[in-house]
């Protein structure tokens, strides 16, 4: 949806802000942008809406050059939030946040409708807020009005830069839960700044962590907090988050040992091996144990009688299989994901190493949360 390409930007003092920096951002994806103080985080997502232009490098909006865009009419296909929202003091809530939606000349009476709807999504009343001015409002609840307003013209995109950061925890929490909520009725593309690691935790798909006009690492919050990328970002992250989110067993110490086969075994003595060792599937393996498919005992049963086929012929050969240096979290993933009993655990030359099974995952997860 949004994807910078070798973007640098130098300030006219001389500055470098950004150093080459190349990500993308999916269409529908809560995109957050964190790091310290001065690393670029507001020079980035100002260059979205063309508030900075790049000294060097491209931005792409939908595979469009942003840079050939007229900028007014990009500035109203994306919503902007900033840390002191800035309603306009002499306008009311209502023509606040009709703001946009009337500039681009939508239908009046949509826009009012909509206008009501969204101030009761974040929990004020339209028949009492509506007609108020700004500053008859509490911090919290002009910075909820700036949240509605850059989501009432529908703009596919939305920038929020540190937009609650002003508000005390609790209202704070608040919003980012309606924030949470209210993506997932919208499923706008958004990027969000903040330098609260916690906030970022709470609401990202994908965190991207910059340092000193660089992307140091851009991942899930899942994977920030199991993989920090660096000791930057383990100080970012902080020793206590990361061992409160737990360390599960590398994938090594889960693994099974597999029962294989090979390609050109015939089906009753695959049936005999697996009863032998009380498994419903066997591995299929053939030179240097290069893992080949999965042959299960219910494929096996439709093929029994004809006789001349072997594992090779009945074997399902596209399954999801797992790396040895992953982690048992993505190994979780992939099992939940594809609806699967069995994972093969593959070397890096696609040896077959081991096999992580549902029953495996039960028990790592009773020593680790057990005693029930
Ligand atoms: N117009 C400008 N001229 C010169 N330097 C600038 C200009 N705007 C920003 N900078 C510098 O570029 C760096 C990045 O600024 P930016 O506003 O992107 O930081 P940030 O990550 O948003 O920080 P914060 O968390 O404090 O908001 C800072 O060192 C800042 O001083
Ligand atoms: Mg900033």
């Amino acid at each position: 949806m949004i994807r910078f390409q070798e973007v640098s930007k130098v300030f006219p003092d001389g500055f470098k802000a950004l150093d080459n920096i190349t990500f993308h951002i999916d269409e529908g994806e809560l995109f957050v942008l964190i790091g310290p103080s001065g690393c670029g985080k507001t020079t980035t997502m100002k260059m979205i809406n063309r508030l900075i232009e790049p000294t060097k490098g491209k931005i792409w909006i939908a595979d469009k050059d942003i840079s050939k865009e007229n900028p007014v009419e990009l500035r109203r296909s994306i919503g902007y939030v900033i840390q002191h929202i800035g309603l306009l003091p002499h306008m009311t809530i209502g023509e606040n946040v009709a703001l946009v939606p009337k500039l681009k000349k939508m239908d009046a009476a949509k826009y009012q409708k909509r206008v009501d709807e969204l101030l009761s999504l974040v929990g004020l009343d339209p028949s009492i807020y509506r007609d108020r001015y700004p500053a008859e409002l509490s911090g919290g609840q002009q910075q909820r009005v700036g949240v509605i307003r850059a989501l009432a013209a529908e703009p596919p995109i939305i920038l929020m830069d540190e937009p609650f950061s002003a508000l005390d925890p609790i209202s704070r929490e608040q919003l980012q839960d309606e924030l949470i909520r209210l993506q997932q009725e919208i499923k706008k593309t958004i990027v969000f700044v903040t330098h609260d690691m916690d906030e970022a935790l709470k609401i990202a798909d994908r965190i991207c962590i910059m340092q000193k006009g660089k992307v140091v690492q851009l991942d899930s919050p899942e994977h920030v907090l199991r993989h920090p990328a660096n000791d930057f970002v383990r100080s970012f992250i902080g020793e206590e988050r990361l061992n409160a989110a737990g360390v599960l067993p590398d994938i090594e110490e889960v693994m099974l040992k597999p029962v294989t086969a090979g390609p050109n075994r015939g089906l009753a003595e695959s049936i005999k091996l697996m009863h032998k060792h009380r498994v419903d599937s066997l591995l299929v393996t053939g030179a240097n144990d290069a893992f080949l498919g999965i042959a299960k005992v219910w494929d096996i049963q439709q093929h029994y009688r004809e006789e001349e086929l072997t594992l090779k012929d009945i074997m399902t050969i596209d399954v999801p299989t797992i790396q040895i240096g992953r982690s048992l979290a993505e190994a979780i993933e992939l099992i939940s994901e594809n609806k699967v009993a069995y994972l093969p655990v593959l070397s890096d030359e696609e040896k077959l190493v081991g096999v992580i099974t549902r029953a495996s995952l039960v028990d790592v997860m009773a020593n680790k949360y057990g005693n029930a």
